[in-house]
């Protein structure tokens, strides 16, 4: 009792994070399990997380890395995207998505947002299509699941891969299917505030064995067989290496948690449910443009990201100072376009910022996320919105 009072007056007067994780004592004992297992690197906890994943998503095959980063990295690489080629992305997007592009020599091409998901307008990819283009990265934005079924009729008719980033959609669905198992290969992300958080960690799923092997060669130095391979001693075989790789696998320790999120999805999902209707039914009736979820059956949004939009008359930026300096409220912003960052201004200075992805830049400029994770609590959401009103006045 006294100790849901002191958390509650902390709650109170502390600064907040940004969507905190919901860690319970079960997470606890799997990492201090790991810890005292003494296999703390890459090893049986990771290939039952990469197992488990591989079911919960209904594909064949998942390589666990370091972050989505490297899943979408590695995926480009196994694919073979290389200098000279183009890869088609959002604009309204992580900077990953466009800097692994980068990172392996390609040209990002960024398509305009379609307004009611904010995912990439399907009907704009075809006329960015050219000689060059090898790739398309859609990015299920906020959980929203992406039109997948006209992305791979245009992929396969330009003779195109599709690499999911799937870092906001780990519950998401199109028609019944998991986001992530339409394109070739899809990229999860379980970073801090993701809705599996394991502190930075990520996923690449596909049906494609070939492809996640390369993948999991790749994150792996190149070598030909991975470390727990290598020092299982039932299998003590000398290795070669076979290709120039990186370093991106996941470890042990890591996996232990992500396997207890991965069996909690449904509860903390069911608590961000809670927190989306609160905030829908208690923003009503301010002049905010509220997050908008998939019309047909079939669909799921994974409520990843709550993201309104101010109106365009309120300056965005003072607003997020101001909800930390004055008030302790850690806004999130989802995301500025792509194009207007300083680096890609340079890089690819073909964009004007308000005229070339007119719909993302408008976006860019107005959206903020609110707290929407298993790590929420009441009081958090209560403070979230007290703050946005007083702002609003
Ligand atoms: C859309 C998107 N793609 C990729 C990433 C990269 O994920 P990670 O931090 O796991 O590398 C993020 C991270 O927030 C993201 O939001």
């Amino acid at each position: 009792m006294y100790s849901i009072l002191y958390e509650r007056i902390q709650l109170s007067i502390q600064n907040l994070p940004f969507s905190p994780p919901s860690f319970t004592k079960e997470e606890e004992e799997a990492v201090l399990d790991c810890v005292k297992s003494k296999w703390v690197g890459t090893g049986p906890k990771t290939i039952d997380f990469e197992k488990k994943f591989a079911s919960y998503k209904e594909v064949k095959y998942a390589a666990a890395l370091s972050s989505c980063t490297s899943a979408l990295f590695l995926s480009l690489k196994a694919l073979g995207i290389q200098e000279g080629d183009e890869v088609i992305t959002t604009a309204m997007t992580f900077c990953s998505s466009v800097n692994v592009i980068m990172h392996c020599g390609a040209k990002p091409i960024l398509c305009d947002i379609d307004l009611y998901s904010k995912n990439i307008d399907v009907n704009q990819i075809e006329k960015l299509i050219t000689s060059k283009t090898k790739a398309i990265i859609p990015v299920h934005y906020a959980g929203f699941p992406c039109q997948m079924n006209k992305i791979m009729e245009v992929a396969s008719e330009y003779d195109l891969y599709v690499v999911e980033d799937c870092a906001h959609a780990i519950e998401s669905k199109l028609n019944h299917q998991h986001c992530g198992t339409f394109g070739d290969i899809g990229c999860f992300s379980f970073y801090a505030t993701k809705n599996i958080a394991i502190g930075e960690g990520g996923m690449a799923i596909s049906n494609h064995e070939s492809l996640v092997s390369k993948v999991r060669m790749l994150g792996l130095h190149g070598l030909s067989r991975d470390a727990w391979k290598r020092f299982e001693s039932s299998n003590r075989k000398s290795y070669d290496v076979i290709d120039i790789g990186y370093k991106m696998n996941l470890t042990d320790i890591q996996s232990a948690i992500g396997i207890v999120q991965l069996k909690r999805l449904g509860e903390m999902r069911k608590r961000r449910k809670e927190i989306w209707d609160f905030y829908n039914e208690n923003l009503q009736k301010y002049n905010l443009e509220l997050p908008n979820l998939p019309k047909d059956k079939g669909s799921v949004h994974a409520l990843h990201l709550y993201t309104i939009g101010l109106p365009p008359s309120i300056d965005r930026d003072q607003f997020v100072w101001q909800a930390s300096h004055e008030y302790g409220i850690t806004l999130g912003i989802h995301y500025k376009s792509i194009n207007t960052f300083s680096i890609y201004k340079k890089i690819l200075p073909n964009y004007e910022p308000k005229t070339s992805l007119p719909v993302s830049f408008d976006w860019g400029n107005r959206t903020i996320s609110l707290s929407c994770s298993g790590g929420t609590s009441e009081t958090h959401c209560e403070r979230v919105l007290d703050t946005i009103k007083k702002l609003l006045n």
